[in-house]
């Protein structure tokens, strides 16, 4: 671990030079058409797998859609990625492709239900933060080349505090941590938010309670959280809303294909809808370039 920080920062040592001149020269153009979109990036994480995030990334996303946004949704769960299963994906090609110069980005991306776009998992996230200064340039370029054509970017967190996860939540404009009523999700969605706040600064969070009975049970679980973390650590948690437990999302699973879409009428599905519109109104951060670009200039200037 400790190795691997020495590493990462030699790597960044060596190449900032070059790294701010690729920053400055993707920031050019884009001073210059400030009629850019700004993007919604948004890192779904949690600290217990098996909670939800996948399900919620890609319901949001589908809601997303149906409300009118192009939204690409990045699977970054390189232990347990399933997007493409979740969605039924026949999927060839990742990030690690475009890495490693066998394909465009938008080669990589599919096409997924309700206009949905999906970026499926790379092995090669690990990989990104160690990036030689012209690969940075190109895939940052990459991205922006995206940037005209997409409202929101999801990213699915793998859980836990791996350093993808770090990377990814540092990087993105809204960190959702997904949690269930159970002792290990609550400890380990604290301990997540407690490094994300300690180590590196991150001062807001979204909770989702997932899998709930009620609409009062998921007030409760979120509550239950931010005390302890309204005691303990220096950050803003906001209740994003809950997903009730419902057998509906389960079958939905089982046919590989968003509750959203298989079952729009259950209540998990409401419940995505409802979270959208919250989502949706969000304001966006505004910057010259929109977010994209900086998420993607974040997670290289990163360790790992
Ligand atoms: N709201 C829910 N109601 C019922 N079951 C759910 C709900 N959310 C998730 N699940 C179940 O939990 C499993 C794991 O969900 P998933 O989204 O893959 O979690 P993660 O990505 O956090 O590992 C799903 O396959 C589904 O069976
Ligand atoms: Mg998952």
């Amino acid at each position: 671990m400790v190795k691997d920080q020495a590493a990462g920062l030699r790597a960044m040592h060596a190449t900032q030079g070059i790294q701010q001149n690729s920053i400055q020269q993707a920031n050019m153009p884009a001073q210059s058409s400030s009629e850019k979109q700004p993007i919604k990036v948004i890192t779904v994480a949690s600290g217990k797998g098996g909670v939800g995030k996948t399900n919620v990334s890609v319901n949001l996303g589908v809601a997303l859609s149906r409300l009118g946004h192009r939204v690409l949704l990045m699977d970054a769960d390189m232990g347990l990625a399933n997007v493409d299963i979740m969605l039924g994906l026949q999927t060839d090609y990742n990030l690690s492709h475009v890495l490693d110069g066998e394909k465009t980005l938008k080669e990589v991306i599919v096409e997924g239900p309700a206009g949905l776009k999906v970026i499926p998992a790379a092995s090669g996230v690990k990989r990104m933060a160690q990036l030689s200064p012209m690969e940075n340039a190109g895939i940052i370029n990459a991205f922006s080349d995206l940037s005209d054509e997409l409202d929101v970017l999801i990213v699915d967190a793998a859980a836990g505090i791996a350093d993808s996860v770090v990377s990814f939540c540092r990087a993105a404009q809204e960190v959702v941590v997904v949690v269930t009523d159970e002792p290990a999700s609550i400890t380990d969605a604290y301990a997540l938010i407690k490094v994300l706040s300690r180590d590196y600064g991150l001062t807001r969070f979204r909770l989702l309670a997932n899998m709930t009975r009620s609409a009062k049970h998921g007030q409760l679980l979120y509550q239950k959280l931010a005390r302890v973390c309204d005691q303990f650590l220096d950050v803003a948690i906001d209740y994003l809303g809950t997903v009730p437990f419902d057998h509906d999302l389960r079958s939905a699973v089982q046919k590989q294909t968003p509750v959203t879409l298989a079952s729009p009428n259950s209540d998990a599905a409401k419940a995505f809808r409802e979270i959208a519109r919250k989502v949706d109104a969000w304001p966006v951060q505004q910057g010259p370039t929109g977010y994209l670009q900086f998420f993607v200039e974040q997670l290289f200037q990163q360790n790992g």
